[in-house]
């Protein structure tokens, strides 16, 4: 990792060219540059940490095989400590201050609409792993997509769609509780696209609750819940909420594998905090470790050489943001932000970690949604589904 202060020891080495630079210089030093802001500490610290261990193997790749267009790639990780507030000022300063050609980053949905529109008005291409509301790549009011945002996950219309049909087609069950955080844009945009696909196949949502940020008493809400006898609470949470909502679940006598949850829960701190509560559980997401697809299999393998642990899913997402970045750099006619941006565009079957990439017209990559089940205090790959969402 680089800090600040190791790369201005950088850039006077380079005699100052990276700091005096323009965007019309940004390829003249020998080293490309590339920003990453993520939450590496805070209430969702292991996105953060998760997502740049990915990076990073992806970066040794790059790297040992001559890094793009004869330069060795760099990339600058920034802290934006899992605020929104935190994540504009870094994408500005990375941009500003370092001049990243492009810009790699956030997993929360909230946080990627902050430094994307950063990003947006400062032509500066960004890839989020792992954002999945709608609204990250393409404005839902006025319809305009924000041009120099990609990411290299499904949606949330796609994932809400597909939990849709897994619960009522394959887990056969009709009644569902949504359960989930009222303003954040991940957590609310994700129970509003179940709800909507749910009620199309003609299952009934027989409560609909919405609590406050940073709550962390759930008692209430769970004995409203029970009283409705649902089949399934669909709760699309954080981990860190997740943990606590299984803890009083279980002193609510609600058994943890009513839960279905969204890509949110991916964190061994939910294993850690609520694996055996959580038993039988199961929630959507980008990959799985046992996922048998060829290509994550490799991955997995240098995963664990590199770091002696299975990797998340916010890893998988990290390494194929980065390694998409990374060829789209190599194939763009120039180093420059304007010319990656074109060649993210044109991107199509980037063979990833979590399946072929294509981007489309909206800047999203559609793939199948894996369906993971808790198990013996492991994620377990259950099924796949593709959405029929867009
Ligand atoms: N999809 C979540 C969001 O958009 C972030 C997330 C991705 C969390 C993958 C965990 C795993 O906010």
């Amino acid at each position: 990792m680089l800090n600040r202060r190791s790369f201005v020891g950088f850039a006077l080495a380079m005699g100052v060219g990276v700091l005096a630079c323009g965007q019309g210089c940004k390829s003249s030093s020998n080293e490309a540059v590339v920003g990453a802001y993520l939450s590496l500490s805070g209430p969702d610290s292991t996105f953060g940490t998760d997502t740049r261990d990915g990076v990073d193997l992806a970066l040794d790749e790059v790297n040992a095989t001559g890094g793009v267009k004869g330069k060795k790639v760099k990339v600058l990780y920034e802290d934006d400590k899992s605020t929104t507030q935190e994540a504009t000022n870094k994408v500005q300063q990375l941009i500003d201050r370092d001049n990243a050609l492009a810009i790699l980053g956030e997993v929360a949905s909230s946080r990627s609409m902050a430094g994307g529109l950063v990003c947006n008005k400062k032509h500066v291409p960004m890839v989020s792993p792992s954002s999945t509301a709608a609204e990250v790549t393409r404005d839902p009011k006025t319809g305009i997509l924000k041009e120099y945002v990609f990411r290299v996950c499904f949606t949330d219309d796609q994932q809400g769609d597909v939990a849709a049909r897994f619960v009522h087609d394959t887990l056969k069950k009709n009644s569902v509780a949504l359960f989930y955080v009222a303003q954040d844009t991940y957590s609310s945009g994700l129970a509003n696209t179940f709800k909507a696909s749910f009620e199309k196949l003609g299952g009934k949502i027989v409560i609909d609750k919405g609590y406050q940020k940073g709550e962390t008493n759930f008692t209430t809400y769970l004995q409203e819940i029970k009283g409705k006898s649902p089949d399934i609470i669909f709760t699309p949470v954080y981990y860190n909420d997740m943990v606590l909502i299984a803890r009083q679940a279980k002193a609510t006598n609600l058994p943890g594998s009513m839960f279905v949850g969204g890509d949110g829960w991916d964190s061994s701190d939910l294993i850690e905090g609520a694996g055996d509560l959580l038993e039988g559980a199961y929630f959507t997401n980008h990959y799985a470790p046992d996922v048998p697809w060829p290509n994550s299999q490799k991955f997995v393998a240098s995963f664990k050489a590199k770091y002696h642990r299975d990797p998340s899913s916010l890893s998988a997402q990290g390494y194929d943001a980065a390694s998409l970045l990374f060829d789209a750099m190599g194939r763009a006619t120039e180093l420059s932000p304007e010319a990656i941006k074109v060649a993210l565009a044109a991107t199509a079957n980037f063979s990833g970690a979590t399946g072929s990439l294509t981007i489309d017209k909206n800047h999203n990559a559609n793939k199948p949604i894996v369906v993971v089940q808790v198990k013996n205090k492991k994620f377990a790959y259950s099924t796949q589904l593709l959405s029929t969402a867009n």
